[in-house]
């Protein structure tokens, strides 16, 4: 699908809405994406209601280990929340706005806010694999922007500050939302497209340019969310240290266990998040 040839955003909008109010009987303010290994937040007896991406047009179906690709209401203590388990990726072949189109659909559908949970490399020497950062700014200068071109009737303007994108009050709720004891810090977070890892000459220039993690997803989102007038917030977990010296071995097998066994660590997150954002929306 490319969006912005067929000039179709709007109305591809309006129907992948459609789709998901009828299945999901009502979209619930707070959207949360599961990253890479992230899946393991989700407990099934949860879920009230599914829909896969495949069944939502416009949707992209992701094509990586670790990413199903679903749209799920589930239910937590504090009313029903979004959940997005799977992400889809830039170096799967798709420009920013077709990753970032599930933001435009949720977004339709009356979601006010989006916390993305992914996985990162650490670049700040003093992360250890299996570390929380939240993110408190981002670095994105090296892919194409999904609000480039972007004409469209009824959207703001593309010029968006994104200076204090990430809120300190829902950077806060998201680290409240962690047990205790869990070693989690507020950094920045360097987006490259993927999907090589990082040569050392790239960690150390993306650390002397103040990144403390680089991953590849989710910065295009956040971007399209801001641009959308939703809150938005995002959580890694440091898979793999790529400074002082590269983790031996480093592969996509790899950011999966190490995130799966965080998240298996901080299992009622969802639920613990949903309450925090409560008090926000
Ligand atoms: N680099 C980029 N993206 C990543 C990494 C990394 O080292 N680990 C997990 N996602």
């Amino acid at each position: 699908m490319d969006l912005m040839s067929k000039g179709d955003l709007a109305q591809s909008v309006e129907l992948a809405a459609e789709v998901l109010t009828k299945h999901l009987a009502g979209v619930p303010r707070l959207a949360v994406t599961l990253g890479s290994g992230w899946d393991e937040l989700v407990d099934e007896s949860r879920v009230e209601s599914a829909v896969d991406f495949k069944d939502i047009p416009g949707f992209p179906i992701p094509t990586v280990e670790g990413h199903r690709g679903r749209v799920l209401k589930v239910i937590t203590e504090s009313g029903h929340i979004l959940v997005q388990d799977g992400r889809i990726h830039c170096y799967e072949g798709l420009s920013s706005l077709e990753v970032s189109f599930p933001v435009f659909a949720y977004a339709r559908c009356g979601v006010k806010a989006l916390v993305m949970l992914s996985a990162a490399g650490g670049l700040n020497p003093l992360y250890i694999p299996g570390d929380l950062m939240i993110v408190r700014d981002h670095i994105f200068l090296f892919g194409d922007n999904p609000l480039e071109g972007l004409k469209l009737d009824g959207y703001p303007s593309v010029h968006v500050n994104l200076s204090g994108i990430y809120k300190t009050e829902w950077q806060e709720a998201l680290k409240s939302a962690l047990p205790s004891g869990v070693r989690c810090e507020h950094g920045v977070y360097a987006y490259v497209k993927g999907p090589t890892y990082e040569t050392d000459a790239e960690a150390a220039f993306l650390r002397m340019a103040g990144a403390d993690a680089v991953g590849m997803s989710s910065i295009p989102e956040a971007m399209c969310a801001a641009f959308l007038g939703l809150e938005v917030a995002m959580m890694c977990c440091i898979s793999n240290t790529l400074l002082p010296s590269r983790a031996l071995g480093l592969s996509h097998e790899e950011v999966l266990k190490v995130t799966r066994n965080r998240a298996q660590s901080i299992r009622g997150y969802l639920d613990s998040l949903a309450a925090q954002a409560c008090a926000l929306l």
